[in-house]
């Protein structure tokens, strides 16, 4: 372990106003999201998405990482470039999402846990040959009557501890990413403290394995109500509640902490993010920004519709999207820039 080498990682990961870039979408999950914009459904397609993605012009200004998935880390643009080449040239620094998808949980089939571990150690060596220089891992903690379990929390915390440990055993800097679903009817004050329980049990987990917080970034999920409840927090109650869960449970030493976005609204996303900083700002012992998926590409997913013709409007899109999230975290958007 090159604790060196993961701080400077890290550090370039949190650098400026930027963030990350999550684009790392599984089979399935892209396979959904392109047939809900009319997409086909092949690798070609996966792969000219990818390639509109990773040649945005200006994308560096507010993207510090990128988190790719096995098949794009292989691909390449028109002209034969491997996006990781792309990308380092931009100055966007790739990352990997190693877990391998979620199954139900033995013993509680409406809870998940993540597979991933079995051979890890020798993907995360071959990850860093090709490029990656930090990598991902999702576990899923579902909200709902008597869930989660604490058996779940626990075994969700201890293999994201173990993944941790791994990818520092190559270098490699660790996303955790312990998300609470937004399924559901739950209440924010439910969210928080099951927000709260994860991570708590995460950390202790995290200091079994002894891995090293400051070459860690945690992904955490906003503390926010359910879906479907019919209570809407305002974006100041939302931006209350997370940091304060976050400030309760995430130590100081932690390299940093970058949100999933949830299936929030992009707009939504970014002014919570923005809310918090302006509420926090210098209080924040850890850089606090996003790795948003959907928040980021949606808006360009759809306009794209798989079509060439849309490939710079796209773009521009996704440019402008990112840009408002490193406005958000520099506490220096507003809606009057959005659209
Ligand atoms: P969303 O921002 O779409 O929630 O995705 C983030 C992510 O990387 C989930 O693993």
């Amino acid at each position: 372990m090159n604790k060196e080498e993961l701080i400077q990682t890290a550090t370039a990961l949190m650098a400026g106003d930027k963030g990350l870039l999550a684009m790392d979408e599984s089979l399935p999950t892209s396979n959904k999201r392109f047939a809900e914009a009319g997409i086909p459904q092949t690798e070609e397609y996966r792969r000219k998405y990818r390639q509109l993605i990773v040649t945005t012009p200006g994308l560096n200004e507010s993207i510090s990482g990128a988190i790719l998935f096995d098949e794009t880390i292989y691909q390449s643009t028109d002209d034969g470039t491997l996006f990781i080449d792309v990308l380092y040239k931009a100055g966007i620094i790739p990352g990997i999402k190693v877990d391998e998808g979620t199954v139900d949980m033995p013993g509680s089939p409406k809870e998940k846990i993540t597979n991933g571990l079995e051979g890890l150690d020798i993907r995360l060596n071959n990850y860093y040959g090709l490029g990656a220089r930090f990598a991902k891992w999702r576990a899923v903690i579902t909200i709902g009557d008597g869930l989660p379990t604490t058996a779940n929390i626990k075994a969700n915390a201890e293999a994201l501890a173990k993944y941790a440990r791994l990818c520092q055993e190559d270098d490699i800097v660790p996303i955790v990413e312990p998300e609470v679903l937004m399924d559901g009817d739950h209440t924010i004050d439910r969210c928080y403290a099951v927000t709260e329980a994860a991570i708590k049990e995460l950390f202790i987990q995290l200091d079994a394995q002894g891995v090293f917080l400051p070459g860690l970034i945690l992904k955490p999920n906003m503390v926010i109500a359910g879906r479907d409840s019919k209570t809407k927090n305002s974006t100041d109650e939302v931006a209350k509640a997370t940091v304060e869960c976050l400030l309760a449970s995430v130590p100081p030493e932690v390299g940093g902490v970058a949100f999933l976005s949830g299936g929030q609204s992009p707009q939504e996303a970014t002014r919570h993010l923005h809310e918090m900083h302006v509420l926090f700002g210098d209080k924040l012992p850890w850089p606090l920004t996003f790795s948003f998926a959907r928040a980021i590409q949606q808006p360009a997913l759809d306009l794209w519709k798989g079509k060439d013709e849309n490939v710079v409007a796209a773009q521009e899109i996704l440019a402008f999207r990112a840009s408002m999230d490193s406005a958000a975290r520099a506490g220096r958007y507003s809606v009057d820039i959005d659209i």
